[in-house]
């Protein structure tokens, strides 16, 4: 079993890019009454505490959400508030949570978590959710489950990318659920290392309205994480137009990788 626990890492500035896009991609889906689906392939815990000795470890949030103040422009803070107002100031959502404070009663959640203390705290922290919350893999998993009904909707993939393998296998499944569930847009996140593997990950998800968002920031102990990536295939009508206002919320950290 591979070591990953993402609550080394809550709240650092890739986070901040996938979680307030995530957001914003939400925020665009529900525009409409009609319910929408939504899955995550690696879900991680969905709630972390800053104030932890996993995150004061690595200080990572400290370079990241702390730095980025607040406005009511970006849907993300909705969320925040929503779990510092449930666990207390230290709190930060993982994307599991993130949906569930931005989702409707109508609107479908279906999670995947392979690492047995990672499904059972998110099952402890989606308790009261109603989402569906599998204990499996996801690379076999997502592609079983799908498509989703309500057929609108949204795939996350955010797998840890500890073996080389991940990328080439992240973006075959990214292109297999758009094949699988084209209703859905899918988005994928993942870092920019020296050794460039991501674009193994781009060449297999060749869609020509793709949208690949990537931004570059400085994280003191990242592992050689340069900068986060984002790509959306399917993406809602003013995606584009939230991520600028995603940049220019975040510029006290983010910056777009020209
Ligand atoms: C980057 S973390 C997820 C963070 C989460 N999406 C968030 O933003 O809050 C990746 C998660 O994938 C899980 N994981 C790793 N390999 C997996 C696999 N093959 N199938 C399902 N989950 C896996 C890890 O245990 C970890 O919790």
């Amino acid at each position: 079993m591979l070591s990953y626990q993402h609550a080394y890492h809550a709240g650092n500035p890739a986070d901040v890019h996938k979680h307030f896009a995530l957001a914003e991609v939400l925020r665009l889906l529900t525009v409409k009454d009609r319910g929408v689906s939504y899955l995550e392939t690696h879900a991680g815990r969905g709630l972390y505490d800053l104030s932890s000795e996993e995150a004061q470890k690595t200080g990572e949030a400290a370079e990241g959400i702390t730095l980025v103040p607040s406005t009511d422009d970006i849907a993300f803070f909705k969320a925040l508030a929503a779990v510092r107002a449930e666990y207390g100031d230290t709190a930060y959502p993982g994307s599991p949570m993130v949906a569930a404070k931005l989702l409707r009663p109508q609107d479908r959640m279906v999670f995947i978590e392979r690492h047995p203390q990672e499904h059972a705290a998110l099952r402890r922290a989606m308790k009261r959710s109603g989402a569906e919350i599998h204990h499996r893999d996801a690379f076999e998993g997502a592609r079983a489950v799908v498509p989703l009904n309500p057929r609108r909707g949204l795939v996350l993939i955010d797998p840890p990318y500890e073996v080389k393998t991940d990328y080439a296998d992240t973006g075959k499944l990214a292109a297999d659920l758009r094949r699988r569930w084209p209703e859905a847009a899918v988005m994928v996140w993942y870092p920019i290392l020296r050794a460039g593997r991501h674009t193994e990950l781009l060449a297999a998800t060749e869609e020509p309205d793709r949208i690949v968002h990537e931004v570059t920031f400085d994280l003191k102990g990242g592992q050689g994480m340069t900068g986060s990536g984002l790509l959306l295939l399917g993406a809602p009508y003013g995606t584009d137009a939230a991520l600028e206002k995603v940049m220019a919320a975040s510029a006290s950290i983010l910056r777009a990788l020209s």
